[in-house]
């Protein structure tokens, strides 16, 4: 997607050998690129977030093995790097489904082959979230037309958290149906949760909007019901970061308070998500590892200072705990459809067995 005319990627190998990535801890305030040169580097920057969303941490996790391998091709080294990725962060299955992937095309290889094919693999597997995620644009797209053309007027679609180029290698999930509706001419805005507590909806996802000129609004995580209820949002698209094989929804917390709201009103609610997304060896959401972050994440907010600093600032007593649980489950019966880069679907396993028949 473009910024001020340049077309970025999230991330991108350089000739220098280290793989460049968006630094997303700095905006919305600046647009910093950063360079991961090693697998320490890789790590800390899915733990500190400054990689964040689902598919990116699945393709920087990639990158990550591939940088570890440059010292020493070893097995032993793969089983530690691998170890090492996978303790960043538990919720998005990307994470998983990105190692197995690259570590089943270089198993075969000699050592001192391993960390380019491994590269290459890392490459690949960026195409293909960049394919997938502009398949699930048309597919979503089609959602938003159609609802448009009954509604005779513009769409008003509401999303949580960032699931959109940022989040991936290109296009976004949620947001790619937005982006394709936009650029096929059909009149839609967003209303945008700014996703407390870290606020990705407030800095990424209206940053990403604002850069297309996608017409947008930010609001407080608290006020969808309110816009629901008053016939204000017709539909809600969100992105996932780990869909059961029975249809459940993993997704930044907030995302079940919206379906609940969404289903009492009956507003549409889809969840977007390429296949690298679902987690075929789970049947229930309540299964699924939750992240839990510091307390500070919670107790302080950081924002731009009227000299230009960013700052971080309490907004919690002294004393009084928090508890930051970075993602809840949407249950499957709360889910109009699944958007993936095959088509739409119900939220069940025969929606999604019906799409990825070679999952039967
Ligand atoms: O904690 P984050 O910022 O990594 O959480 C991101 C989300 O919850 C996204 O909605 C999800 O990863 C889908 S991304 C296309």
């Amino acid at each position: 997607m473009k910024i001020s005319g340049t077309a970025y990627r999230t991330i991108w190998p350089v000739k220098s050998g280290a793989v460049r990535v968006i630094d997303q801890s700095r905006l919305p305030f600046e647009l910093r690129t950063l360079d991961l040169n090693t697998l320490e580097d890789a790590a800390q920057a899915i733990r500190t977030m400054v990689v964040r969303g689902a598919p990116l941490i699945g393709a920087t996790a990639a990158y990550g093995l591939a940088l570890a391998l440059r010292e020493d091709g070893s097995d032993g080294r793969i089983e530690h790097a691998s170890r090492v990725l996978q303790a960043t962060r538990p919720t998005a299955v990307n994470l998983a489904w990105a190692l197995a992937r690259v570590r089943a095309f270089i198993a075969p290889l000699a050592p001192g082959e391993r960390a380019r094919a491994a590269f290459e693999e890392a490459g690949r597997l960026c195409e293909d979230d960049v394919a997938q995620c502009r398949a699930i644009g048309t597919h979503g797209m089609a959602l938003i037309r159609e609802l448009g053309v009954s509604l005779r007027r513009r769409v008003n679609v509401l999303t949580h958290c960032n699931a959109g180029w940022l989040a991936c290698v290109d296009w976004g999930t949620a947001l790619a149906p937005i982006y394709t509706a936009y650029d096929a001419g059909i009149e839609l805005h967003v209303w945008v949760d700014e996703t407390r507590p870290r606020n990705q909806g407030a800095s990424l996802t209206a940053y990403e909007l604002g850069a297309h000129g996608v017409p947008h609004t930010v609001i407080v995580d608290n006020l969808g019901g309110h816009l629901m209820q008053h016939g204000r949002v017709d539909m809600v698209i969100v992105g996932s970061d780990r869909t059961t094989a029975a249809g459940d929804v993993c997704n930044k917390v907030g995302t079940y308070l919206k379906a609940l709201a969404a289903r009492d009103n009956g507003v549409p609610f889809y969840a977007a998500l390429p296949v690298s997304t679902i987690d075929w060896s789970l049947d229930e959401g309540r299964l699924i590892e939750i992240e839990e972050r510091c307390e500070q994440e919670v107790t302080h907010i950081s924002g731009l200072a009227a000299d230009g600093s960013v700052h971080s600032v309490r907004v919690v007593p002294e004393g009084s705990a928090a508890l930051n649980l970075a993602f809840d489950v949407t249950p499957a019966r709360l889910v109009t459809g699944l958007i993936t880069e095959r088509g739409v679907c119900p939220a069940s396993r025969e929606g999604l067995q019906r799409l990825y028949p070679e999952r039967r």
